[in-house]
């Protein structure tokens, strides 16, 4: 045990040094080649809300120039890849990694979402998911390989400019595409791009997160190379501010949450995320700060930096207290009174206590906290879905110590949230009257399935970056003991069912190249945190609006 924490310690040292390492002069553009490991990743400076207002100094916060103390920077003591050999199941990952690469027109663009050749159903998963291919490039950025990642950034936006249209209705100009194909015309000799924004989608759903995704990987595509000059290309900027346009335009809204139809992101199916999803809203604070750290303060750049902002601090406040369960909140909502009129009422959605389910109850645990996954009136969704906590985690959305609390809970209800495969999508399933009301009988979520309950191992990269940014490698080593039993030898599926998530999922695809590069991911983060750097935002310095709701986050 002492050991355990001592290795806190030193990772917790190796973080505070890496998010340092931020403070980097964003003028110097392109980064010397390292002389140690940790230094590699440092690239441009992240704008923060405070230091930056769009009439004052924008270019105040470009100035550090610290990089000082790296050398003196404690590095994991496990082996690194490069000088000793991979071990086999690694090996066999990239092997596979590698099958799943996408050329167009003798250009690596992206990888496919899966290599089934069992499977009798190809579907969509013969194309290029944006999402999907999100921990691939992480892994090939981590390991220097830049071309794909800009080939796919440049080939994406360039879809984006397509005219999209499902009937007679056009779609909005910023959107992005949820994938894409190759086309081979071997009599002709040519290859063209396919690409789907939802029109070919089963259920016809637009993916709100394929342009927060892109805006996402932008940045730690010029964060891992200290590259600017792809981020600054015209393409790039007007890619970004389309995808702005979409997402910060004035409506009816009263909260600045992002209001999405169901099935608009990773769980692509109706499953009740249709309103404020956590997932979507996560991913937005994320694409907003990011996109914050891009933008140049042109005209253009400066009216949407200013947009930005005034959201940023809009939806952090909101996600922080509106969305935030821990046991004390719990009992707060518990005894709410309803129809409260007027700005002084306490339960400002009116949530009727009737409405908490049972579940909920005895799985809260006395420490620890979660964003719920929906907040919308009169309807609170308390499931428990991973991939918006961890991204919560990455952005800052979450508080440090609503950060903390995330992971203490992950670690009290490890059985129902990891299980024997991580990482559970969401919790709890959703079953009988309910399922059938919510998802429309749909036969592939059947509880405990898929993206209803089901057991997902592409999200061991988010568990383990999340698991690392608060200092708590060992949660992530533990995961990743219990991936390394299965994964490979069931052929690396798509995801598992079951409670416990034991069973290999019953229409999962094998060989799902997110699966395979998700665990990379999660191995090299792991074995090289600095890694976390162009995945991770450092807490704005901005005070975050004072809250004293709960114990978990104020303590
Ligand atoms: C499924 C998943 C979606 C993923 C796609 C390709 O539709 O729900 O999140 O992007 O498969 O793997």
């Amino acid at each position: 045990m002492v050991e355990a924490v001592d290795e806190e310690v030193v990772w917790k040292v190796v973080l505070h040094s890496v998010a340092e390492a931020d403070d980097f002069d964003r003028s110097s553009r392109q980064l010397d080649r390292p002389r140690f490991k940790i230094e590699r990743r440092l690239s441009f400076e992240e704008r923060s809300l405070s230091d930056l207002s769009v009439t004052g100094n924008l270019r105040a916060v470009d100035s550090y120039g610290s990089m000082h103390s790296f050398g003196a920077v404690p590095t994991p003591t496990s082996p690194v890849w490069s000088s000793f050999e991979l071990p086999p199941m690694v090996d066999e990952a990239w092997d596979a990694l590698r099958k799943s690469v996408v050329f167009f027109r003798g250009q690596a663009v992206g990888t496919i979402a899966a290599v089934d050749h069992a499977s009798r159903e190809v579907l969509n998963y013969d194309q290029v998911f944006v999402r999907d291919f999100v921990p691939s490039a992480l892994a090939f950025l981590m390991t220097g390989e830049h071309e794909i990642v800009k080939n796919f950034l440049l080939k994406t936006i360039h879809l984006q400019s397509w005219e999209k249209k499902i009937d007679q209705f056009k779609l909005g100009e910023g959107v992005m595409p949820a994938s894409f194909k190759v086309n081979n015309n071997p009599t002709r000799k040519t290859e063209t791009l396919m690409a789907d924004f939802g029109e070919s989608a089963i259920g016809r759903v637009a993916p709100v997160d394929s342009g927060f995704w892109w805006i996402i990987l932008l940045r730690a595509y010029t964060k891992s190379t200290g590259d600017l000059s792809l981020s600054e290309t015209p393409e790039c900027q007007n890619g970004m501010r389309l995808i702005l346009s979409l997402c910060l335009s004035e409506g009816f809204d009263t909260f600045p949450t992002l209001l999405c139809a169901d099935g608009c992101s990773m769980i692509d199916r109706r499953m009740g995320v249709y309103g404020y999803p956590i997932e979507i809203q996560a991913l937005f604070f994320m694409a907003l700060r990011c996109a914050l750290a891009m933008l140049k303060s042109d005209a253009k750049g400066k009216e949407f930096m200013e947009r930005i902002m005034k959201r940023l601090h809009a939806l952090g406040y909101h996600m922080r207290r509106y969305f935030w369960l821990d046991f004390q909140q719990l009992n707060d909502i518990y005894r709410y009174k309803t129809e409260e009129y007027s700005h002084t009422a306490v339960n400002k959605f009116n949530v009727i206590p009737d409405s908490i389910p049972d579940w909920i109850f005895d799985f809260l645990p006395c420490r620890g906290g979660y964003f719920v996954g929906n907040v919308s009136p009169a309807r609170m969704d308390f499931r428990w879905f991973a991939l918006g906590n961890c991204i919560a985690i990455l952005s800052s959305l979450a508080t440090p110590e609503q950060s903390d609390a995330i992971m203490d809970l992950i670690e009290e209800r490890w059985e129902e949230l990891v299980g024997e495969m991580p990482l559970k999508i969401s919790y709890p399933a959703l079953e009988g009257h309910e399922w059938r009301i919510v998802t429309g009988c749909d036969p592939k979520n059947t509880r405990w399935s898929y993206h209803n309950g089901g057991s997902w191992p592409v999200l061991l990269w988010l568990l383990t970056a999340a698991c690392i940014k608060t200092g708590r490698p060992q949660i992530a080593r533990r995961a990743i003991e219990l991936a390394e039993n299965r994964l490979s030898k069931d052929g690396w599926p798509e995801y598992y069912d079951g409670k416990l998530g034991r069973y290999v999922g019953k229409q999962a695809r094998k060989l799902q190249t997110w699966s395979i590069a998700g665990y990379l991911v999660a191995k090299m983060l792991l074995e090289d945190p600095s890694h976390l750097g162009m995945i991770a935002l450092e807490e704005d310095k901005v005070k975050a609006p004072p809250m004293t709701r709960s114990a978990s986050w104020t303590a």
